[in-house]
Parts: C-alpha cells; sequence; structure tokens
C-alpha cells in the first residue's frame, strides 16, 4: 500500500495548506440512523490516557460494540493491549470482552492500513467515530507530527462520510490558541476560531491546529462534528490513576520530590482531570445540539506553582524553596554525583534537565477562556471538573506512591 506521507509536504510552510479539506471528502451519505445512539463505534487512541477512559465511558453508557484500532502484529496482541491497558487503570470487567473488537491499524496510513473488505464493512458498521488518538511531542517538529496528528485526521473524515454519515468526535487541544496574537487579558469562546499565526508554538501546537482546523471545515461541509480542546489532561479525579507520566509536570513533581527542593517560580499551573473530559464527551455526543460546536476543557480554578507544592508537603513531603538555577544546579548535581544511592535516578533527572531546556506550556502564559457550550451541554448532570485541591493532589501522588512512580514521604 502507498504511503500517505509526503515529507515534501510536510514543510512549516505548509501549515494553512495543509488545513484545505480535500475536496473528494464529503457528507452526502445519509446520516446513520445511530447516530445518537450508536450500536456500533469507532475509537481511535483507545491504548492512551484519554481513550482508555472513552472506552470505559462507551462500555458503561451504551450498548455499542467498539471497534478500537490499535497499532499491533497481530489480533491476539492488539487485544491483549486493550485488555491490559484497562486492567492497568483497573477499568477491565470480563463482560467487556465480547462488545470490545481490536482493529490492527495504523492512522497514517490510507484506509488506516485496513484491506478494502475490512474497511468496507466497517463503513457500513460504524454508527460513530471518537478520534482520541494523537502524537504528543513537544521536540519535534510539524512535519514529523503531521502523519499521526494530520493525515490520520482526514483519514477518519473521509471514513466518516463513506457510505452513511458517522458523527465525528475530535479531540483536538487548547495549544490551537498559543500564538502571540491574543491580547493577554481576552477571554477566548468556543465560538472563536483559532486563526494561524506564525508565532503558533511548537509544532505539536501546529500539528493539533490543522486537525483542528480539518474537522471545522467538515463541520462547514455537513458532517456532525464535535471539536474538544483540553487543556492538560491528568489522572483520575478519585483513584488518581495516571500511568503514562512522561509529561512534564508530573516529571517535575517528582523531580522536587526527588530532591527535597522546589524552584521559586511565579507561574500558574492547570490541569483536567480525564474523567471530566471523558464524561463530558459521551454525554454531548447523544444530543445534536452540541453538533457543530467546540469546547473547551479547562480548570475554572487554576493553581499558582507555590501553592501546588503547598498541596504536595501537605501530602508529609518536606520540600524547599530554592531559586531556579540553584534548582538546575542541584539537578545537574545528582546526574554528576558518583554517590550510589542516585546512580538508579541519573537517566531520570537528565531527561528533565533536557525538557526544561525546550519551550514547555507549563511556562507560556496563557489566554483565558470560556466554556459556555459545555456548561450548556452538562447541564442538570453531575458533571464538573474537580478543582485543584488538596483531595486532588492527595489522590495523584497516593496513585503514584503505589505504582512506585514516586516515593513516600520520608523514603
Ligand atoms: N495529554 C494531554 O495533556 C492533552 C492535552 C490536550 C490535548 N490532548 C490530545 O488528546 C488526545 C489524547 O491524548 P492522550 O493523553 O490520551 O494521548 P496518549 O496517552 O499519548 O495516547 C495517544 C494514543 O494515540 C495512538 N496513536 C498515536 N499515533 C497513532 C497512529 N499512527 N495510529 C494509531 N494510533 C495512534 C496511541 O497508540 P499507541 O499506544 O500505539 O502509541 C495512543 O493510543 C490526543 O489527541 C492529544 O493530542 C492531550
Amino acid at each position: 500500500m502507498t504511503s500517505i506521507v509526503n515529507t515534501s509536504l510536510s514543510s512549516e510552510a505548509n501549515i494553512e495548506h495543509d488545513a484545505v479539506l480535500d475536496a473528494d471528502i464529503q457528507f452526502t451519505q445519509p446520516l446513520s440512523q445511530y447516530a445518537l445512539n450508536p450500536q456500533a463505534v469507532f475509537l481511535t487512541g483507545a491504548t492512551g490516557l484519554l481513550g482508555v477512559y472513552l472506552l470505559d465511558e462507551l462500555l458503561r453508557q451504551s450498548q455499542a460494540e467498539i471497534f478500537c484500532l490499535v497499532r499491533a502484529i497481530d489480533e491476539d496482541f492488539a487485544r491483549q493491549r486493550l485488555v491490559s491497558h484497562l486492567q492497568s487503570y483497573g477499568l477491565w470487567k470480563p463482560e467487556y470482552a465480547s462488545r470490545i473488537f481490536p482493529v490492527i491499524g495504523d492512522l497514517t496510513e490510507p484506509q488506516f492500513g485496513l484491506d478494502d473488505a475490512l474497511y468496507q464493512q466497517l463503513a457500513e458498521t460504524v454508527d460513530v467515530i471518537y478520534y482520541s488518538a494523537g502524537w504528543i511531542n513537544m521536540l519535534y517538529p510539524y512535519s514529523r507530527l503531521k502523519p499521526a496528528n494530520v493525515l490520520g485526521v482526514k483519514e477518519a473524515l473521509r471514513f466518516a462520510g463513506l457510505v452513511q454519515t458517522k458523527p465525528l468526535h475530535f479531540v483536538s487541544s487548547i495549544a490551537v490558541f498559543f500564538n502571540d496574537i491574543h491580547p493577554e487579558d481576552k477571554v477566548l469562546k468556543e465560538t472563536d476560531i483559532p486563526i494561524y499565526h506564525t508565532s503558533l508554538k511548537g509544532g505539536y501546537g501546529k500539528s493539533k491546529w490543522v486537525g483542528d482546523r480539518l474537522v471545522a471545515s467538515a463541520q462547514e461541509r455537513g458532517l456532525p462534528a464535535t471539536i474538544h480542546r483540553p487543556t492538560r489532561i491528568m489522572g483520575h479525579s478519585q483513584t488518581g490513576a495516571l500511568n503514562d507520566n512522561s509529561e512534564l509536570l508530573p516529571q517535575l513533581l517528582k523531580g522536587c520530590i526527588k530532591l527535597g527542593k522546589y524552584p521559586a517560580w511565579d507561574i500558574e499551573v492547570t490541569m483536567v482531570p480525564v474523567d471530566y473530559i471523558s464524561r463530558t464527551m459521551v454525554h454531548l455526543a447523544a444530543s445534536p445540539e452540541n453538533f457543530k460546536k467546540a469546547f473547551h476543557y479547562f480548570n475554572a480554578y487554576p493553581i499558582r506553582w507555590l501553592d501546588l507544592m503547598s498541596l504536595v508537603q501537605a501530602q508529609g513531603y518536606r520540600l524547599t524553596e530554592i531559586p531556579y538555577e540553584q534548582w538546575i544546579d542541584e539537578l545537574k548535581q545528582r546526574i554528576d554525583s558518583q554517590d550510589e544511592q542516585y546512580s538508579g535516578d541519573k537517566e531520570f533527572y537528565s531527561r528533565l534537565l533536557l525538557a526544561l531546556k525546550v519551550p514547555h506550556y507549563l511556562f507560556y502564559k496563557r489566554p483565558r477562556f470560556d466554556s459556555k457550550n459545555i456548561e450548556a451541554g452538562v447541564q442538570g448532570t453531575n458533571i464538573q471538573c474537580h478543582k485543584i485541591d488538596e483531595e486532588l493532589i492527595s489522590n495523584y501522588l497516593h496513585y503514584w506512591q503505589k505504582s512506585g512512580f514516586c516515593p513516600k514521604p520520608d523514603q
């Protein structure tokens, strides 16, 4: 099969060009009769953080069969990936087995890498698409991230229009707004269009912007699609579960705990528990008035870094505040230390140091957002975003202690 990845067309200069949806992607087929109450869902990203909670939510809130696109060598391995991923988050139930169907494929391939027969069969069967897959990487340029974050979206949109029109619920990112043209005090509404500007931060942000705009074009062409833009996604609000801790914030928290010191930053930190997003997305997908809209997922109560450190200390960690430069020096000393007790952690300290050398959203002064569409959409339910408070941070730290990611206090 020919690859749809054409790196010669992937340079930064082509970003706006890449956001133009192919003319042959149209949504003229009748809408699936089960668009609001799906019998068959196609889910991407189920082996990721948000995807596994969407899978769980869909299994609990519907009777649908869930077809999960998974990268794997064979079906057994794909199934094993899904089951062990659900298990690792404490979500697995044996009765789920008969409703989860792994589809071995890759978003960067035409037809997701599926043969014609299976692709056609899925196009006829699937009622709704949830697109949570993405390649999150703050170091790579746009061209490297384009196959997964742009071409995959186009493939999903093409699939959405085939045989029967399937609503598509797309996970974008609030990063589509991170450029220098928004005045600091401007509140960005869900109805605001993320305008392209060359100052758009990072290859990842650019790739998400293109994906976001492609889905918006599909909305204009008649696809009942929703666009979901989260800020930083963190673990489950009650269980604290977060197994992939590669994002900078968990790494930093661990670094501060291990050093017993934290930098005296004057920054604001935000995070959204994953269960708030998965619950909200599945709920919103059941009402046609939400189609063709965008939704902003952010914490209404972001927290100052120093207040976050107080919440960490309230869990029993004794931490000292020091200037950032000194903190970095201490990190370097751990990396260079000959002391046996630090030898196992050198790679962790080195990666943390490297991550702090590149620009990161954590240090970007965000505009303010509103979430009127979500507020209207979840009215009458008990869905709400957990505050960043002592309970939430305690849940996260206890989970990390149990999973071995973080040492317990005084260890
Ligand atoms: N995490 C955040 O803080 C955050 C914030 C805003 C927006 N988002 C967006 O939210 C979505 C979900 O994020 P997440 O944290 O759940 O991500 P994640 O844990 O890194 O999971 C990414 C998922 O995408 C899949 N994937 C990547 N490339 C693929 C490909 N070529 N073909 C098929 N599947 C592919 C991965 O499969 P493998 O397991 O095979 O790698 C995995 O299942 C992403 O679109 C991300 O851009 C995330």
